[in-house]
């Protein structure tokens, strides 16, 4: 049986506590820990556990109860120093996105993973969604050819009152805005898709609808790879309709999340047919159609299989290393808006922005915060739109 503490009792807890709960036979929820107790124990009733309520995770982890796995829930600021002490005590950890603000940082948990010998899982849940794990068997498949251009649209729409609770809004303690909170799931799936970071990253950082945060709503970025194929991703906030979605065009065809193909093929002048290349259409949609469904989605998925790490002494399927490519994008994508010029990845670790607090010295403040709410009552979130 694998004991499980859970820190952060906040809203995203509860995607964790229900996927711990699907496998009460392979692991136990012993301990939920949050700044404000009174969280946990609300926490600890609703899902009726038997299990210790702490007030900060060092009294947690001095506490002597036998603990495996932790949890880490709690804003970006604080994921790495928790998930380093969690993982110097000897606990494996399967941390929230973002894995941390800044390269830096996610070296130093790397180091903590190695030093302890222990696992280390950063949370990427959207890999385990049939869409985008059906998406990714098509293109290692070889069917559709090369990757040449892929289109990242990370949209999504949140209220400007979102930004008014304490720790979200600001370079220090969310560490960033959409591109590092939201498009992170989609950077993720684009490096796991490409398989490899890009060299170079251009961008553009705005916002445009939240007046009450230092950090962007929209990003636009450009990244080239080393085979001079290209990736455009957006990032935003203000998409009504959060149509989110990967646009893959390869070699012989395009193929998408939300589900779609498209295959042309040339008339003797060049330009394409009318009828497109029908046979490599039904060819990849059987094969697409063919896929076995995942047998856990998402954040249920990441955890059934970190078990599963654990259990047999193996690498989670989103490690810690992946986790840590995912920053040096964003990071690149930040450092770029705000050098205003195209800049070379992954960066040296003595660049300014490799470092903790790198982006913090730099960042443009786009405004001020100008509302800090301690809780909302509402603790119903959404997790993103992977449907047509
Ligand atoms: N994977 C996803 O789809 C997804 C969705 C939403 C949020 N998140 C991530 O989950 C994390 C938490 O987000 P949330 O929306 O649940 O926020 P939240 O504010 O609702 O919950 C965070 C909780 O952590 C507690 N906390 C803060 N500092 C702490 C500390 N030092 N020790 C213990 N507890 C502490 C807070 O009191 C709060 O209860 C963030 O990193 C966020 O980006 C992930």
């Amino acid at each position: 049986m694998i004991n499980v503490a859970v820190v952060g009792t906040g809203s995203i807890s509860n995607l964790h506590i229900k996927g711990l709960l699907e496998f009460k036979d392979r692991c136990k929820i012993v301990a939920l820990c949050d700044i404000y107790p009174e969280k946990a124990e609300d926490t600890k009733k609703r899902y009726n556990l038997d299990c210790e309520i702490f007030d900060n995770h060092k009294s947690m982890l001095a506490s002597g109860i036998k603990i495996d796995v932790v949890h880490v829930c709690t804003p970006p600021y604080v994921h790495a120093p928790i998930s380093i002490d969690c993982m110097d005590a000897g606990c494996n950890v399967l941390c929230e996105k973002p894995m941390a603000p800044s390269v830096e940082e996610c070296d130093k948990m790397l180091e903590a993973k190695k030093r302890n010998n222990v696992t280390l899982g950063a949370i990427a849940q959207n890999r385990f969604r049939n869409e985008v794990y059906k998406l990714k068997k098509v293109l290692d498949s070889g069917l559709v050819g090369k990757l040449k251009f892929i289109q990242v649209n990370s949209f999504w729409w949140r209220d400007h009152c979102y930004y008014d609770l304490w720790w979200r809004g600001t370079w220090e303690k969310e560490g960033g805005g959409c591109t590092l909170n939201h498009a992170v799931h989609h950077i993720d799936m684009l490096n796991w898709m490409v398989g490899k970071g890009p060299k170079e990253v251009m961008s553009m950082l705005t916002n445009v609808c939240h007046d009450n945060a230092e950090v962007e709503d929209l990003s636009v970025a450009c990244v080239k790879y080393d085979d001079n194929s290209m990736a455009n991703i957006i990032s935003s906030v203000i998409s009504h309709g959060e149509e989110q979605g990967i646009v893959i065009q390869c070699e012989k065809a395009k193929i998408s999340m939300p589900w779609d193909i498209k295959a042309e093929v040339g008339m003797e002048n060049g330009f394409p047919t009318e009828e497109r290349n029908q046979k490599l259409i039904k060819e990849v949609t059987d094969y697409y159609n063919d896929l076995p469904d995942l047998c856990y989605e998402a954040h249920t998925g990441e955890i059934d299989n970190f078990l599963t790490a654990i259990e047999n002494h193996t690498e989670p399927m989103i490690t810690g290393e992946d986790g840590k490519r995912t920053i040096e994008l964003i990071t690149g994508i930040y450092a770029s808006g705000f050098e205003k010029k195209t800049l070379s990845l992954p960066f040296e670790k003595d660049s300014v922005y490799y470092k903790e607090g790198g982006i913090l010295k730099n960042a443009v403040h786009f405004y001020e915060k100008t509302k800090s709410v301690e809780n909302f009552s509402e603790q119903r979130i959404t997790v993103g739109n992977y449907k047509k």
